[in-house]
């Protein structure tokens, strides 16, 4: 009777379950699944995978796209690994059924693009995949719950910075050899704890010190660091070695391996070895200066300030009423110190200062603007008499008077 009762049990459960796909392994370590099919020649995720399994490996196989039904009803599933396929596509909501997925392994693949919706992600490894951009709102599923994020060889020129800085859970970070150019100051602000932050060869040619790395000691290297402590690692990079990387110079350092690119007399030299005191800025020189400018009423003026120092100097405008000139209908304040104004007025003429700074220091230069009234425009009364221009010239003239603004 016993036996006839387990016999019946086994079969249940026989019937209830999915049979092991063809060539993989399935471990049944009760209460949970794990299925390993790496290395088994796959062309697509198998169709015969138990919707139960908590950890599925898939690594090593020739899976070029993750397909809407692949992983549909997997609500069990925790481990995915899909890395070393050939993946170049993720279907919309191919993992939307993978509400309690931890792991997400991608890496060694040939993903241009991601974007996953999984709103308990704890790791999500992309790394060695094609990814040239990410979109700004890929990982706000799991913003609060990524630990482990690994985007490391990939083509990412840009990385979406608010979204990082936003991973308040975040441990590791790995954005090495990717091509950034630049971090921006306090992204790393909030992410308390971080320990780990690997920015190696990338095109940045400087890092601002951000408050968290205030906060906590950071160490360039990882050997011997206490554990509440960040790693940041920034060898391979073309760092432009002035006072700006003062505070990177100060750390405590791992090995010789980082160079800088520039300037020119510390070229090639060894981060560690050279002396603070020659990280140096240059205050801002005004090199080049509009003369006196004049303009006709109502033509465009254009007011130039050049300036050099290290690094390279803003510039900013003050009007003759010494308010601080920004971006208008009618001006316009570029970044390499010209300031246009498309339409001048006669309340324009004045005396302008332009304003080259730089965190060695600041340099001032005065434009004088004459802007000269119209002579056919300067007298409307006059030429009202005459019934041909008059209603032109009274346009004109109410104009400068209220169009001014
Ligand atoms: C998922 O579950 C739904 C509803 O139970 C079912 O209709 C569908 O066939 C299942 N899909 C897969 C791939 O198991
Ligand atoms: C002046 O420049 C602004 C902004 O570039 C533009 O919107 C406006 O039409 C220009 N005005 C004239 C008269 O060209
Ligand atoms: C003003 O606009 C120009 C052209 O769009 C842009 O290049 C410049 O950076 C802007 N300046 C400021 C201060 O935003
Ligand atoms: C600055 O940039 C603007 C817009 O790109 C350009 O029109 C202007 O000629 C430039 N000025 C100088 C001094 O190079
Ligand atoms: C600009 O400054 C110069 C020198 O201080 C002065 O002679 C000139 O009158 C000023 N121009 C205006 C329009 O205030
Ligand atoms: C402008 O008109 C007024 C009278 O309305 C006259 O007194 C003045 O001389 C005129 N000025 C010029 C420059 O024509």
């Amino acid at each position: 009777m016993d036996r006839l009762w387990i016999s019946l049990l086994l079969l249940a459960a026989a019937c209830r379950g999915q049979p092991c796909p063809k060539r993989c392994m399935c471990q049944s370590l009760s209460p949970s699944l794990a299925i390993l099919c790496s290395k088994t020649g796959l062309l697509f995720v198998p169709a015969a995978i138990d919707r139960r399994t908590v950890e599925l490996r898939l690594q090593e196989n020739f899976i070029t796209a993750v397909r809407r039904k692949d992983f549909a009803n997997m609500t069990s599933l925790l481990h995915l690994t899909l890395s070393r396929n050939t993946i170049s596509q993720i279907l919309p909501s191919a993992f939307s059924d993978l509400r309690r997925l931890r792991a997400l392994h991608l890496d060694s693949n040939r993903l241009t693009v991601i974007k996953v919706g999984l709103t308990n992600l704890r790791h999500l490894i992309l790394a060695n995949n094609q990814l040239h951009s990410i979109s700004p709102h890929a990982f706000d599923d799991f913003l609060s719950t990524l630990e482990d994020l690994d985007l490391s060889y990939n083509n990412l020129a840009e990385v979406p910075w608010d979204t990082i800085g936003r991973l308040t859970n975040v441990n590791t970070l790995n954005m090495d050899h990717n091509l950034i150019e630049n971090v921006p100051q306090g992204v790393f602000t909030n992410l308390h704890k971080l320990a780990r932050l690997d920015m190696t060869s990338n095109k940045l040619k400087k890092i601002p010190p951000d408050p968290l790395f205030l906060r906590i000691p950071v160490y360039a290297k990882s050997k011997g660091s206490p554990l509440s402590s960040l790693v940041l690692s920034f060898g391979g990079n073309p760092l432009h070695c002035n006072c700006e990387l003062l505070w990177l110079r100060r750390l405590t350092r791992e090995d010789d391996l980082e160079t800088c690119a520039s300037p020119p007399d510390l070229s090639a030299k060894y981060f560690w070895t050279i002396p603070e005191e020659e990280f140096i800025c240059d205050p801002p020189v005004l090199t080049r200066k509009s003369p006196h400018t004049v303009a006709m009423e109502g033509q465009p003026a254009s007011l130039k300030c050049k300036a050099n120092g290290d690094p390279e100097p803003e510039v900013h405008w003050i009007s003759p009423e010494g308010r601080l000139i920004s971006n208008s209908s009618r001006t316009l304040v570029f970044p390499n110190g010209s300031l246009e104004i498309n339409v001048t007025s006669l309340k324009d003429s004045g005396n302008f200062t332009c304003i080259a700074s730089n965190a060695a220091g600041e340099s001032t230069g005065r434009v004088e603007l004459v802007v000269t009234a119209m002579p056919h425009l300067a007298n409307s009364t006059s030429r009202s008499r005459d019934p041909g221009t008059a209603p032109l010239s009274r346009t004109y003239s109410s104009c400068l008077t209220s169009c001014n603004a």
